[in-house]
């Protein structure tokens, strides 16, 4: 029998599909190209997202995160933190990292390090406070573009500063009855901060995989970009420990379980309560051996 011959394609087919692949991959790149260049320069924004965080709770979550992850004595602290200002577009997170020409001066916020350090200092101890402040600046404060914007670094972090004080989230809820070293309703926290300040707030939980005890992590009040609070509706969630959460049917309005109490913890202890001491690696331990006596016996 002959061997089989291969089908025949003409060079009009041939020509077709190179011309098809050609306006395919194009029109991909373009769109491609579309996606990325309205990535970077769209940086419009409906409200500032003004975050404060529960220092015990951050460093719960930062232990449990990676072992070896140890905290600042910040974490200790007995008064909410700031965790950053960011400008939000409503229904997605971001934009971030506005403006590149306007990289970040220590010396810009010099005159008010002692007052950040009190209120907007780091938890996570891998960051010293100006690799914390840095990345703060950069993602979120070039987007913060109704600071006044001379001197516009010193805007922003002095706004911090100054919300901290004026939304003081310590004495708001200590007020309602609420404090560090019980545990609560997330639906009683949110009310208390709600009928603190008149809108609708969004609070944010660490929950321990081990342990699956939740803990209060951030409380975010929303501002108008003339720093009027507003409700938080329409705000998507997002913390750096998005990608282990579940949405929890507490609404537009937080991330905690509504069928669990949730805990305000007092100190973060160490090691954290949910920690589950991995064994002893004895496998590998014994690969490693068996290895070493090979390489001496064949040596
Ligand atoms: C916080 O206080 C607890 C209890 O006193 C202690 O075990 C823990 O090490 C402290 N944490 C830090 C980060 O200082
Ligand atoms: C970025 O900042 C520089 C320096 O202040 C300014 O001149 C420029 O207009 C800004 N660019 C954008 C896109 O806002
Ligand atoms: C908030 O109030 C608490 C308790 O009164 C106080 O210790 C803390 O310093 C206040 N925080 C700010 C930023 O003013
Ligand atoms: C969240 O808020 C947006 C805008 O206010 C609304 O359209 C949406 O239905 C809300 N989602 C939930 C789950 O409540
Ligand atoms: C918290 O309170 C809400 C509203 O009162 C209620 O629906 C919910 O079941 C409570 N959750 C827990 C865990 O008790």
């Amino acid at each position: 029998m002959p061997p089989m011959q291969p089908r025949k394609i003409s060079p009009t087919t041939v020509i077709i599909a190179i011309t098809l692949f050609i306006f395919v991959s194009c029109s991909l790149m373009n769109s491609f190209y579309k996606i990325i260049t309205n990535r970077l320069n769209d940086n419009s924004w409906d409200v500032y997202i003004f975050t404060q965080n529960w220092p015990a709770s951050v460093c719960l979550s930062w232990e449990e995160k990676q072992k070896g992850n140890a905290c600042f004595g910040a974490a200790n602290k007995t008064s909410w933190t700031v965790h950053g200002i960011w400008p939000t577009k409503l229904g997605t997170i971001g934009p971030s990292f506005c403006n590149m020409s306007l990289p970040f001066y220590p010396e810009g916020i010099y005159s008010i390090k002692d007052e950040l350090n009190e209120v907007w200092s780091p938890i996570e101890k891998h960051r010293k406070s100006n690799v914390f402040w840095k990345h703060e600046w950069e993602k979120h404060g070039t987007c913060a573009d109704t600071m006044p914007m001379y001197p516009f670094e010193y805007s922003y972090f002095n706004q911090g500063i100054k919300w901290s004080r004026q939304y003081n989230l310590t004495t708001v809820l200590s007020n309602a009855g609420i404090n560090p070293g019980k545990i609560y309703n997330v639906s009683t926290v949110w009310s208390a901060v709600k009928d603190a300040y008149g809108k609708n707030p969004h609070i944010v939980c660490f929950t321990d995989t081990a342990s699956k005890s939740s803990y209060i992590m951030e409380i975010r009040i929303c501002f108008s970009k003339t720093f009027e609070l507003v409700d938080c509706d329409g705000i998507k969630l997002q913390t750096r420990w998005d990608h282990r959460r579940k949405q929890s049917g507490g609404g537009n309005f937080t991330d905690c379980s509504p069928n669990q109490l949730v805990e305000y913890p007092l100190t973060s202890p160490f090691p954290p309560p949910g920690t589950v001491q991995p064994p002893e690696d004895v496998f590998i331990l014994d690969v490693l051996k068996a290895i070493q006596l090979l390489s001496w016996a064949t040596s």
